[in-house]
């Protein structure tokens, strides 16, 4: 069984999921209405798997004999001032969540929780990934400046990407 601190903790983690989840389909809006698509799109399919991360850690505290416990969802920013205003705040926040999940592992090691740590090995992994797709993009867009024929044939790049579930266990 999950202990009562770890519980705690992993609530506090599903929170922060599903403030990511909407804090991107913020991004998301914000490129609708620049009439960007495919970067929409792009936030699009982070809101997927952002919902997908509280969801495994819904499971997990569930099948530990676990109580989850829902608590208000932060307000996102909802103002931008450009592209890469945007994957700037995205990579600092993968940043963030990163600290987050190491902090969640280290209760796990203290706690002796074998299993919490098998389980947290999935995003300690997911967390490079998250970071370093963000910032491809923010270097990207310096590249270009943000702006012009670089832009359109970004947003065409992201226009591509589809969402991939996580594996169950
Ligand atoms: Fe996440
Ligand atoms: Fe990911």
């Amino acid at each position: 069984m999950i202990s009562q601190k770890l519980q705690d903790a992993y609530n506090q983690q599903i929170n922060r999921e599903l403030f990511s989840e909407y804090l991107y389909l913020s991004m998301a809006a914000y490129f609708n209405s620049a009439g960007l698509k495919g970067f929409e799109n792009f936030f699009l399919v982070q809101v997927q798997e952002e919902r997908a991360h509280a969801m495994k850690m819904y499971e997990f505290v569930n099948e530990r004999g676990g109580r989850v416990y829902l608590k208000a969802i932060e307000a996102p920013k909802t103002d931008f001032k450009s592209a890469l205003d945007v994957f700037e705040m995205a990579h600092d926040h993968e940043k963030l969540v990163t600290s987050l999940i190491n902090a969640l592992m280290d209760l796990a090691i203290k706690e002796n929780d074998h299993a919490a740590r098998i389980h947290l090995n999935w995003f300690v992994e997911e967390q490079v990934e998250e970071e370093s797709s963000m910032e491809t993009i923010v270097n990207k867009l310096k590249l270009i400046n943000g702006e012009g024929h670089g832009l359109l044939m970004l947003d065409n790049e992201l226009a591509q990407r589809v969402f991939t579930p996580p594996p169950a266990k």
